[in-house]
């Protein structure tokens, strides 16, 4: 790579070089886009396979792609089974730190015992293949252990934030069809104990569905558990159906693993689907050449595995690899802000992957609380979510990776299952630039008609072509996928991100932020509908909109404008009556900063919310075309 690189740029230094499990992006880049299909095949290879596959991609059917097609396969087989088989059997696969400080670890054996175990409490309960579990639990190994299970015996799982609420959870549970319920009395989150039981009692009730509901003992708080219907999981694990012996079941390559919700534009969220074969070498193939993995790191992805980026990179992908994962309960400044430097000291982490927001949350709290801890560990550290800002990068940079380490900044969404847009370790650094498309991947910025944009220009952000770890539809709704990612593009067979970015000189991505009705807070991808759907349902709302305006910790923040029904008062008590409605519906993440009442929403003339007019209204900018404006 030349060294004319424009702006501010940080070289990796020979050290990083020499040690890289990938030296030169630009030669297998290359390859990788003249021989699409014998790079993913060359990496399928790395990983064991019951059956090999006949075809590596099946296109004859866009934009339902297909990949690995005949292969047999299970995540299973390459997470756990073929480790047994090894020296990595006693290798601890995870090391779990509870908030309250009670810690728990698992070598690839206990991991295997525990898996297997609740793999046939499951089956026992009539979970068959191509069922749908749903789970909703803390942070707690139990957690990793129901999604493992599931997958161990070919059925799906549909895993619901733990900090989601009533109605987020019901909505997923029933259109997801799902008859099993695994969850938790609760979890520790800033000292006190959070109730998972009684919102999913609540959940339960709306949509009644669940059949049996697991329920795991974490807190130890009292909550109602139904005759019948509600177990608890160590009563379950502890009878003799839940023996540790338990065959792996050969699913295709194409069966589905998961399912996970993400918010859209309109109506329900879209249960995105994953399957078991190009998932596991995505997400492996990703993680092994993206964090140059090696056998003796300790990985720590500090994200919520309720999200994609827990599924994909504190689950999957780090159990195929063979990594000993580090996983925490809680808040990062409980009960102090060196709560995570505290655990990198004490566990030797080597490698930390976060959200921009973490990483300027702590921050705040100065450089004195990572300088109290020897975290000299690290040698490599990622983000992920938003577009992480140049100072926090540079705090980053500097206080936590002693300017040493470099920084992985990984654009991918829950749609793509791992990075698309990444840096590798020798890849020279922009802060704020996720760099370069991974390896296979052909990134466009380009506008409506496909045209590409000039250097520096914003376009919308497309990917020209199908890649292993791609969702294969959503849930019950071929056409929304069709329509959500194929339609604008769909001459050029491309799909839109629905993310805006711009390429420079260098061809470095910067990608700025969704364009549609998505909304970051804090990382964490909610809809603009259904907050809206929520404010609705109160009692005195007639109508509502939500949009995002920037915050300095979380990225975005949510407004909202609400008409009331007629008769109706505003009062400063019905607008916080109003956040809290929401907090409780859809959960803490989604209460709005503001609620604005107004008498009137812009809108399209055919009813359309127009969110982009809102916007520019609050930040005092033009409000640009108004032609489709109803009068
Ligand atoms: C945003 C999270 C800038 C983006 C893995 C995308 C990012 C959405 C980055 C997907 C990044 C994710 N830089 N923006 N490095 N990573 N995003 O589905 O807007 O929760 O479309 O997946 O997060 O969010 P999701």
């Amino acid at each position: 790579m030349g060294s004319k690189l424009e702006g501010d740029v940080y070289y990796p230094s020979e050290e990083v070089i020499n040690q890289a499990n990938v030296k030169n992006y630009d030669d297998l880049y290359k390859r990788s886009i003249e021989d699409r299909e014998g790079f993913w095949a060359e990496q399928a290879e790395e990983l064991d396979w019951y059956k090999k596959w006949d075809k590596v991609l099946d296109d004859s059917n866009k934009p339902f792609y297909k990949w690995y097609t005949g292969g047999k396969t299970n995540i299973i087989q390459n997470a756990i089974d073929r480790h047994l088989r090894t020296w990595r059997r006693n290798k601890l696969a995870l090391i779990w730190e509870g908030e309250p400080g009670d810690v728990a670890t698992y070598s690839y054996h206990a991991l295997n015992r525990e898996v297997s175990k609740f793999s046939n409490v499951l089956k026992s309960m009539g979970v068959q293949k191509g069922d749908i579990v749903t789970i909703y639990m803390p942070q707690i190994p139990e957690l990793v252990i129901a999604m493992l299970a599931c997958a161990k015996i070919g059925a799906a799982h549909s895993v619901v934030y733990g900090g989601f609420s009533v109605e987020a959870l019901a909505e997923r549970i029933e259109d997801a069809k799902s008859r099993v319920l695994v969850t938790a009395d609760g979890g520790y989150r800033r000292g006190k104990p959070t109730q998972l039981k009684s919102i999913a009692n609540d959940a339960m009730k709306r949509s009644p569905n669940i059949e049996v509901c697991i329920c795991v003992k974490r807190t130890g708080e009292e909550c109602y558990m139904e005759n019948d219907r509600d177990f608890w999981y160590h009563d379950l694990m502890g009878l003799p159906i839940a023996s540790a012996n338990c065959e792996t079941e050969q699913t295709d390559a194409e069966d589905m693993l998961f399912i996970l919700y993400t918010s859209g534009t309109t109506g329900r969220p879209k249960g995105q689907v994953h399957t078991h074969g190009g998932y596991s070498v995505y997400t492996s193939t990703t993680h092994r050449m993206v964090f140059d993995i090696k056998d003796e790191d300790r990985w720590w992805c500090a994200a919520d595995p309720g999200w994609i980026t827990g599924h994909s990179y504190i689950v999957y992908a780090p159990l195929i690899n063979g990594s000993t994962v580090m996983m925490y309960e809680g808040a990062p400044n409980h009960p102090y802000p060196s709560r995570w430097w505290q655990m990198v000291e004490k566990y030797g982490i080597t490698i930390l992957y976060t959200s921009p927001t973490a990483i300027r949350g702590l921050m705040r709290f100065g450089d004195a609380w990572p300088k109290r801890h020897d975290i000299s560990s690290l040698r490599l550290l990622g983000s992920v979510g938003e577009p992480i800002n140049p100072e926090a990068w540079k705090w980053y940079h500097k206080i936590i990776g002693n300017e040493k380490c470099p920084i992985m900044d990984t654009w991918w969404q829950t749609e793509t299952g791992g990075f698309m847009i990444t840096p590798l370790p020798v890849t020279p650094l922009k802060p704020g630039s996720a760099t370069k498309p991974f390896f296979g991947n052909e990134v466009g910025v380009v506008n409506d008609e496909g045209k590409e944009a000039k250097a520096g220009e914003e376009g919308k952000l497309v990917i020209k072509n199908p890649w292993p770890g791609m969702a294969r539809t959503i849930l019950n709704d071929e056409e929304r996928y069709v329509n959500t990612y194929w339609k604008n593009y769909e001459k050029q067979g491309w799909y839109e991100a629905g993310d805006s970015a711009r390429i420079d000189k260098d061809g470095y991505i910067w990608v700025i932020g969704r364009i549609d009705d998505v909304i970051k807070v804090s990382g964490y991808r909610l809809g603009t509908a259904e907050i809206e759907s929520a404010l609705v349902s109160h009692a005195s709302v007639s109508e509502a909109a939500a949009i995002a305006l920037p915050h300095e910790l979380k990225g975005n923040a949510i407004h909202t404008f609400v008409i009331l029904k007629a008769g109706e008062t505003e009062s400063k008590e019905l607008a916080e009556d109003l956040r809290n409605h929401v907090a409780s519906e859809m959960g803490p993440i989604a209460k709005p900063e503001t609620v604005k009442f107004v008498d009137g929403l812009p809108k399209t003339r055919s009813g359309k919310i127009m969110r982009r007019v809102l916007k520019a209204r609050a930040l005092g900018q033009d409000e640009g075309d108004l032609s489709t404006l109803e009068e």
